[in-house]
């Protein structure tokens, strides 16, 4: 274990052995405390400490996990570039205090010989992120089972900026009988609407300038439908309005809220619309409710 000291003097403990997390663990237990674990990439950003504050609101100890997963990115995909920056992410972090930073390495994560995988289905085979990224879920699922294993928390925070892996993890905890409720957090936004995300560093101050179209056109999208309109048309038009703000657009669709499967009136359910698109090299997701 390493723990880093900050201005204020606080130390965050960041453990990276399984044996280690394990002892932490059963001390809390052994208290009757309860646990919520905040599962992340690092590169943290004001979305992520959002989680952590809910975290903290759920349960006596707060975990934030810091691991870059190698098994949800695809070999064209931006593993080896994507940021890694556990001083400042602990920095960050000090502020809030949580109770430890579960920080494992690759191989303790992937052991040589690592063989079994979770394939999910249902919402991760909606035709959304999955029809762009097929390996995504599995690394995702995989990864998070292991993480809810390790940790056994009460609770576990999600964003609901990664709309259709909340669903999938929702669904993961309640398919392996794991006792972790699971937590959806609203998404955070700059000012401006753009959602934050750890890719938004990669935007070139011209793609930054244009990046909020997303959420606009979401946003007008949502609008229009809540106000009657038939959902294609809605989409029609923002599907327009983001490839006129100069964005390749993987997806737009209107989906239930729920079951994420394509849905064609509010009066068929609740409806969230959600979308990916590219700009330069950088790939962006967002999503809202009507
Ligand atoms: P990462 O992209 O680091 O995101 C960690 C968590 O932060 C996710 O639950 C994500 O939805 C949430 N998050 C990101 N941006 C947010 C924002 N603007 N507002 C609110 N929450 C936000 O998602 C992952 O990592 C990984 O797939 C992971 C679940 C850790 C598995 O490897």
């Amino acid at each position: 274990m390493v723990a880093t000291r900050t201005r204020s003097a606080h130390r965050v403990r960041v453990i990276r052995t399984l044996a280690t997390l394990r002892r932490t663990i059963a001390r809390f237990r052994a208290r009757g405390e309860t646990i919520a674990l905040v599962p992340t990439m690092g590169a943290l950003h004001e979305g992520h400490l959002a989680l952590v504050r809910a975290a903290q609101r759920h349960a006596d100890r707060t975990i934030v996990s810091i691991f870059v997963n190698p098994a949800q990115f695809a070999p064209q995909e931006d593993l080896k570039s994507y940021p890694r920056t556990l001083t400042a992410d602990i920095a960050a972090l000090a502020k809030l205090k949580p109770d430890l930073v579960w920080a494992p390495s690759v191989a303790a994560m992937y052991p040589s010989g690592f063989a079994s995988h979770i394939v999910p289905e249902g919402a991760a085979k909606a035709g959304l992120e999955d029809a762009f990224r097929p390996h995504f879920f599995a690394g995702v699922a995989t990864v998070v089972a292991k993480l809810l294993i390790q940790c056994t928390p009460d609770f576990a925070v999600f964003g609901e900026k990664d709309y259709q892996q909340l669903k999938v993890v929702t669904r993961l905890a309640r398919d392996l009988d794991l006792a972790t409720h699971i937590v959806g957090v609203p998404t955070m936004r700059e000012r401006d609407g753009l959602a934050l995300s750890s890719r938004n560093r990669y935007l070139s101050p011209a793609e930054r300038l244009r990046a909020p179209a997303l959420h606009r056109a979401l946003a007008a999208c949502a609008a229009k439908i809540a106000a009657g309109n038939p959902i294609a048309d809605a989409l029609r038009l923002g599907r327009a309005q983001i490839k006129r703000a100069g964005f390749v657009l993987d997806y737009l669709e209107a989906r239930h809220a729920e079951t994420l499967a394509p849905i064609a009136s509010p009066r068929d359910g609740p409806v969230r619309l959600l979308l990916a698109a590219q700009i330069g090299g950088t790939r962006l997701i967002d999503n809202v409710g009507v």
